[in-house]
């Protein structure tokens, strides 16, 4: 077994970083297709391995024959936005290096459990899921583990409790018309909404949506240590089958009334993948901004070829 990270750039390297620091596996491979920055990448982080005395080794490569043996793929590769961009403006350039990747994928881990990054991801791992056509459980799209966490950090701050102390939920699409909802999202029992009044319910909702945005404005590159955490997450829920959920893109066939799209709701992680969508119950009005942010996804769908 072996985690394979396709793009060795900002997200790629932050996530075996993190991978590493966690030890979620033993072996961890950096295919990009610049020459030299997968194995400088995999040089410095031998090296933080052997600092920190971890027992993980990494390995850079430009050949996509290197991902041979790999449980866990992890697609990075593709445009980041630049200040002023949508995530979804990237989606033409994208698509086209995902077919590529996907292809690559089905021949040499073809077994593999495949996440992906790449923006605008509910868009691009529809791309990847109709390309690899492997079962559904094994194809999932980065950013609800971010979403949702990115709630619970910016409701904890006007709280005053920890960020793990609060179960989030954050649906649809991850892009300017995701849909946080605070109402849904839980203290022990209690919803957020009762802690928070409606102006900082507002004010959450809005600075989750923005979040993205606000790093890319700040530091002039989108974010990196967030996406390498959240997919920390996912990679261990699946090597050590711990049933946990965590939100994530999965494509919907039937749930929540929606099928033949991928976007984010809670999921149940093990061995197999995304293995069981959490169906919530939504009221009218909550159904009815849900399904906006679906709609959202698929017309962005319209934008790369079938
Ligand atoms: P980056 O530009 O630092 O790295 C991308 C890497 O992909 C580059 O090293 C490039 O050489 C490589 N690449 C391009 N085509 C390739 C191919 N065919 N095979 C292998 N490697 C290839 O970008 P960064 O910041 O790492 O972001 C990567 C992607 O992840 C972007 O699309 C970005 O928008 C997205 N992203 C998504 C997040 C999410 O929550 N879903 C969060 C942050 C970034």
């Amino acid at each position: 077994p072996m985690i394979t990270i396709i793009g060795a750039g900002r997200v790629g390297a932050s996530t075996a970083y993190s991978l590493l620091m966690n030890e979620v596996d033993t072996e961890i491979t950096l295919i990009d297709i610049v020459q030299g920055l997968p194995q400088g990448e995999a040089l410095d982080l031998n090296h933080a391995a052997a600092i920190l005395g971890k027992s993980v080794t990494v390995k850079g490569s430009n050949d996509y024959k290197d991902m041979e043996g790999s449980d866990i793929v992890i697609i990075t590769a593709g445009l980041a936005r630049k200040p002023g961009m949508t995530r979804e403006q990237l989606a033409a350039q994208n698509a086209e290096i995902v077919a590529g990747i996907a292809d690559q994928v089905r021949k040499y881990a073809p077994n593999s459990i495949v996440m992906l990054t790449t923006n605008p991801s509910d868009v691009m791992v529809y791309v990847l899921y109709k390309r690899l056509k492997f079962p559904r459980e094994r194809v999932i799209g980065f950013s609800g583990a971010l979403d949702t966490r990115r709630l619970a950090y910016y409701a904890s701050q006007i709280i005053g409790i920890s960020p793990s102390a609060i179960i989030p939920v954050v649906l649809g699409q991850h892009g300017e018309n995701m849909y946080p909802v605070p109402e849904a999202s839980m203290v022990y029992g209690k919803p957020l909404s009762e802690f928070l009044t409606k102006e900082q319910m507002d004010e959450i909702v809005k600075k989750t949506i923005q979040a993205g945005a606000d790093i890319t404005n700040l530091r002039k590159f989108s974010s990196n240590w967030g996406p390498g955490a959240g997919l920390t997450i996912m990679a261990d829920a699946i090597k050590k089958d711990r049933k946990t959920v965590i939100e994530a893109s999965v494509y919907l066939d039937g749930e929540y009334g929606v099928k033949d799209v991928f976007v984010e709701v809670p999921v149940v992680f093990g061995k197999r993948g995304a293995e069981k969508v959490i169906e919530l119950n939504l009221n009218a009005e909550q159904r009815r901004k849900f399904m906006e942010s679906v709609e959202a996804v698929k017309n962005n769908l319209k934008t790369v070829p079938p």
